[in-house]
């Protein structure tokens, strides 16, 4: 490959989605005003141009129309999250029915296991991997433990083998196959946020399933960046935050996805309150509480419209483009990026990130190889004093993730010619 700048400028001019680069506001060096290389797109993503507009136009209704927001207006308050749900239901593959934005994170998936995770007999475990998300492994913890039970004796930690840092599905598959019968529920994540592996959700999900557990996915980096086919899958629940590849800002509305099979099962015990109750008669106000049908029936409050409008801009877009060109350009992007790595870095910089493309989504991470941690965390800073932002995971490791909406290839070869320099090679 060639691995010049004019090479890099070429494949931009060349690239279809280049110019959606300009829909998106991104940070600029305080001192020379000149544009970031911003490649943290798989912890914040960067701000639509567009969420400004939306967020003052509820501003500007709230202004105007006061209380009667709710039902007038371009975007009636009482139907907004619905607006957002057939963008989000294509990026996970599921019907609009089957997902729901609200929340965060850590309380949907706190809200799904109060349905989905019910410990009884021998089937009280949970499966889970051993470098989860902390947020997950407290919330699985606390979950036990609130059903009190012994995290000690029923979290089951599966990690990569010695030696390795990925995970194996055979591996996955096999633990779930022998101890199947005291299983309760499969919480695993769509891509492992160290390592930026794609997990085989398909395979996973339909072991198991096929040893009676219930199934769930963590789709924080996965949702907005590779395709994910919940509903064909059958995984019972997933939930996500819309803060990383969906752009939707700082703790934005995060959302869920519950399979249709348990649409209509009211009877499924669940953590209740007034926004999940049935439309039709939530505003008879009565004391008994009627689920509405699908996802939507796990929500609690009345949602926070001005948090959602962002959301609602940024999934204006992926329904514009569509994941299958984002993920084309994806694909490439991120393995011109590894190339340029193993080219300009062999021997300093080990990617631990899947080479496989189905395997791994827009983030590579990066080991720095020989250094002590302090001078690792050194380049680190060196590469973002060059005006180029990647992240940090200790002790050695820089995430880098070319986003298709806003990056291009001359943001890869900059990252790559700040590494090399900091490293001194
Ligand atoms: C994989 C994963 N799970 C869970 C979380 C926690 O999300 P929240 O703080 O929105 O609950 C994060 C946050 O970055 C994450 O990356």
């Amino acid at each position: 490959m060639n691995p010049s700048l004019e090479h890099a400028r070429a494949l931009d001019a060349a690239d279809p989605l280049a110019a959606w680069h300009d829909r998106f506001v991104l940070p600029r060096d305080a001192a020379t005003g000149r544009e970031l290389v911003y490649l943290c797109g798989h912890s914040l993503g960067a701000q639509p141009v567009l969420a400004a507009e939306y967020v003052e136009e509820v501003m500007r209704d709230w202004r105007s129309l006061a209380v009667e927001g709710h039902f007038t207006g371009r975007h009636p308050w009482m139907t907004y999250h619905q607006r957002l749900a057939p963008a989000l239901a294509e990026l996970v593959g599921a019907e609009p029915l089957e997902v729901v934005a609200m929340n965060s994170l850590t309380a949907n998936l706190h809200l799904m296991l109060a349905s989905f995770y019910r410990p009884a007999g021998e089937r009280r475990a949970i499966l889970l991997e051993r470098s989860a998300f902390p947020s997950d492994r407290h919330a699985l913890e606390s979950q036990v433990r609130h059903h009190g039970l012994d995290p000690a004796l029923e979290l089951i930690e599966l990690g990569p083998r010695h030696g390795e840092d990925c995970l194996r599905t055979e591996d996955l598959v096999a633990t779930i196959e022998r101890d199947g019968a005291r299983i309760a529920t499969v919480l695993l994540p769509g891509i492992q946020y160290l390592t930026g592996q794609v997990l085989d959700l398909e395979s996973i999900t339909a072991a198991a399933r096929r040893a009676g557990c219930r199934v769930g996915w963590d789709l924080a980096h996965a949702i907005g960046n590779v395709p994910v086919r919940l509903h064909d899958a059958g995984a019972d629940f997933a939930v996500w935050c819309s803060y990383k590849y969906l752009n939707g800002g700082p703790g934005a509305v995060g959302g869920a996805f519950v399979h249709a099979r348990h649409a209509h099962d009211s009877g499924l015990p669940r953590l209740a309150g007034w926004w999940g109750h049935d439309p039709a008669t939530r505003f008879l106000m009565g004391p008994d509480f009627r689920p509405a049908p699908g996802a939507d029936g796990w929500q609690l409050s009345n949602p926070p419209i001005l948090a959602m409008a962002p959301l609602a801009a940024s999934l204006e877009h992926f329904a514009t483009v569509g994941l299958p060109a984002l993920r084309r350009k994806s694909v490439e992007l991120t393995g011109y990026l590894e190339r340029l790595v193993q080219q300009r870095l062999a021997g300093r910089v080990q990617v631990i990130t899947p080479a496989d493309p189905p395997a791994r989504g827009a983030a590579l991470s990066l080991r720095l190889l020989g250094l002590t941690r302090d001078r690792a965390r050194a380049v680190f800073e060196g590469v973002r004093r060059r005006g180029v932002l990647p992240d940090w995971r200790e002790p050695d490791v820089i995430r880098a993730a070319p986003a298709p909406f806003y990056n291009g290839y001359a943001d890869a070869w900059r990252f790559v010619d700040a590494l090399q320099a900091e490293l001194g090679t």
